[in-house]
Order: structure tokens, then C-alpha cells, then sequence
């Protein structure tokens, strides 16, 4: 029987190319890859906020997922892939069909073509409810696609990150200082959102949360998950394997809105929403926005009680990862 070889260390010299950079987790992994001196292409749309990419050793190279031909001068040369990329909070007709979906597909097959050392998959976890949330959906697909394509990998699904659902709960200081949050894209329907629930946890002690206080979720720091994402780009731990990753605790929303109390210095009380009226928003958006019907898909899973990931994944890449009340004050610390 004919031994299979290894596939060779991924080159440092070669470029990391990150799909979905000007996306909140995107914009983070190309600043700390520009940071530690590691050249980098991030691919935006020429549509895309891109100011802040313009960053040292980092090249901006226009490519749009819905159109596979753009893909290929994209991939060309690169060294390693990390894709982030979703339509998730859709800007200039993203759609998870085109994005998630075909587009995904294409940079597969673009990866392939170029021989690409190592293509890293931003996933979500694995649920009883992938089939109801469109994103996950998707994302499993993905998966699979991934694993048959021959392509040295790493699936990496990540627990709810801080910086966005404590944001979307009511948080506006999880944002501080964030070039690109997920809850500032100027799509309609988030915005409106964004318009009830933006900030007050600041301006009336309230904290909106899916399910109840009592749900607990191993969230992770948006800085954690980038460095995550750059360590399986070259760690042995990550080649071909899938890893759950989130942490390093599993607080429940009653122990976060404690430590957000401490933070704000004024009481913060949780109102929980029950997963049915996730559950009936689902389906009375689902006619006229997949997006909108998946965001309230994404709360319903939420809503759900559910073990938490373990921090071993993490740690199994070398990374140490933040605690909530280190996350807080560290925001808090920022200028407003
Ligand atoms: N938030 C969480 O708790 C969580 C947990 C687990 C996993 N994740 C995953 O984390 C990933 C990143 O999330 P995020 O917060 O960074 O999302 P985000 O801020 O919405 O960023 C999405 C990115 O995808 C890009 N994109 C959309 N359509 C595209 C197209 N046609 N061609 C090329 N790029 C396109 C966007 O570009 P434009 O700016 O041009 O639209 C943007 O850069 C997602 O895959 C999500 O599923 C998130």
C-alpha cells in the first residue's frame, strides 16, 4: 500500500491570505498578522470598508466570493488561507447561497488549484439545530467540502464570541476600539436592532439575552479567536483536524451581567427572550429575508441549553485565552 507523505511545513515567506478581512474577526487576524511582520493579502470587495487594512505588510487584493473568476489571482502565490468571510450580516447582496455556499466552494477549488499549504475554515459549532440556522447549515457543508478536497486543514468552531453577543445584548463598551464590529455594518434590519437594544446595559442596566440568565456559553474574545485561527495555520494540533474551541470559562449571562456591573458600577439586571419567539420570528422572516430569519435562528440556538466548549482546544494551539472580567476591564479602560 502506497504511504501518504506529509504535507510540508507552511512557508513563512509565502503570504497568509485572509478571506472576509474587513469583517470584525478579519480585520483582527490581519492586524495582529501585520503586527508580528508576516506578510499578508486581505481580501476585501472593492465595496468593503478597507481604510483600516492599510496596514504594514499587508497587501489589500479585490476578489468577491460570488464571483469565482476574481478568486483565482487571489489565491495565486498565497501560502496559507484563513476564511472568515459569511453573509451572515449582508452588505451589497451577500447572500449565504453565493457566499457561504458556491463561494466558499470556489476558493476551495481556487486553493486546490494553487496548492495551497493549509486553508483554515472559521466554523460554528455543531448543534441539534443545524438544519433550522441557515449559517450552520451552510458552515457543515463547508466542512465537508473541506475534508474531501484533499486540502491540508483545519476546521475551527468557535464558541459565541464576547465582543459581539455582548454587544448585541446591550453592551456598547464591548465594541470600544474595534476598527470594524459585526454590530456596526450598515445592514437595515441590524441597525434597527441595534437601535433598541445599543447600549443599554450603560443607559438602563438592562441586558437583553436569548433563553435566560441561567444559559451559559463558553464565549471567547475576538482577539483569542484570531489568534487561534493564525496558530492553525501552521500548528501540527490543527492539521486535518476539527477542534472546538471557546473559553477559557463558561459563565452563565447572570454571572456576566455581575461582572459587567462591577465594570459599569451600576447594577445590570438580565431580561431573558424564550427561544419560541426566536423560534416564530424565524419563520415570519423567512419569506422575505434568510438573513433576518438566521439571525433569529442564531438567537433560538442561543436560547438552547448546550454543553460548552472546553478551553483544551485553545491550549492544545498554544493559546492563552481571556476571562470575561479581564475582557470587561480592559474595555472599559479604553477611551469611549
Ligand atoms: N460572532 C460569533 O459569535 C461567531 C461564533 C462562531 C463563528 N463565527 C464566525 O466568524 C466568522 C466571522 O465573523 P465576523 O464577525 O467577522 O463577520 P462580519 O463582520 O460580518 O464579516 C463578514 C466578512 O465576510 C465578507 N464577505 C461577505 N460577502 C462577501 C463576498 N461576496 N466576497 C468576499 N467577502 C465577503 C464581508 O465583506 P464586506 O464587508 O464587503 O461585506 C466581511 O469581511 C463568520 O464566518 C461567523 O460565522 C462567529
Amino acid at each position: 500500500m502506497k504511504t501518504r507523505s506529509p504535507p510540508p511545513p507552511p512557508s513563512a515567506h509565502r503570504p497568509v491570505l485572509v478571506v472576509g478581512a474587513s469583517g470584525q474577526l478579519g480585520t483582527r487576524i490581519v492586524q495582529q498578522l501585520s503586527a508580528a511582520r508576516q506578510p499578508t493579502r486581505a481580501l476585501a470587495r472593492a465595496s468593503s470598508r478597507q481604510q483600516h487594512l492599510r496596514l504594514p505588510r499587508v497587501d489589500i487584493v479585490h476578489a468577491d466570493l460570488a464571483e469565482p473568476a476574481s478568486l483565482d489571482a487571489a489565491v495565486q502565490g498565497a501560502g496559507t488561507v484563513i476564511a472568515s468571510a459569511s453573509a451572515l450580516a449582508p452588505l451589497a447582496g451577500s447572500r449565504f447561497a453565493t457566499v457561504d455556499d458556491a463561494g466558499l466552494a470556489a476558493l476551495i477549488a481556487a486553493c486546490v488549484k494553487h496548492r495551497v499549504e493549509r486553508f483554515v475554515l472559521v466554523s460554528v459549532p455543531a448543534t441539534p439545530f443545524d438544519a433550522k440556522v441557515p449559517l450552520f447549515a451552510h458552515k457543515r457543508r463547508t466542512e465537508q467540502r473541506l475534508a474531501g478536497s484533499g486540502l491540508p486543514h483545519a476546521v475551527l468552531r468557535f464558541a459565541p464570541f464576547m465582543d459581539t453577543w455582548f454587544a448585541l445584548a446591550g453592551l456598547a463598551l464591548a465594541t470600544r476600539g474595534d476598527a470594524a464590529p459585526l454590530t456596526a455594518r450598515p445592514w437595515p434590519f441590524l441597525q434597527r436592532f441595534m437601535g433598541v437594544v445599543g447600549g443599554l446595559a450603560e443607559s438602563r442596566g438592562l441586558l437583553i439575552v436569548p433563553g435566560g440568565g441561567d444559559r451559559r456559553h463558553a464565549f471567547i474574545a475576538v482577539d483569542d479567536v484570531a489568534r487561534c485561527c493564525i496558530a492553525a495555520t501552521r500548528h501540527p494540533a490543527a492539521l486535518n483536524a476539527t477542534l472546538s474551541v471557546g473559553g477559557p470559562e463558561a459563565p452563565s449571562w447572570h454571572e456576566v451581567a455581575d461582572q459587567m456591573a462591577a465594570v459599569l458600577k451600576r447594577p445590570v439586571q438580565v431580561v431573558g427572550t424564550p427561544a419560541a419567539v426566536f423560534a416564530l420570528q424565524r419563520l415570519l422572516m423567512r419569506p422575505f429575508s434568510e438573513a433576518a430569519a438566521n439571525f433569529m435562528a442564531l438567537n433560538g440556538f442561543a436560547a438552547q441549553p448546550r454543553p460548552p466548549e472546553s478551553p483544551d482546544a485553545a491550549a492544545s494551539l498554544g493559546v492563552p485565552l481571556t476571562r470575561v472580567a479581564d475582557f470587561l476591564r480592559a474595555q472599559a479602560a479604553r477611551p469611549a
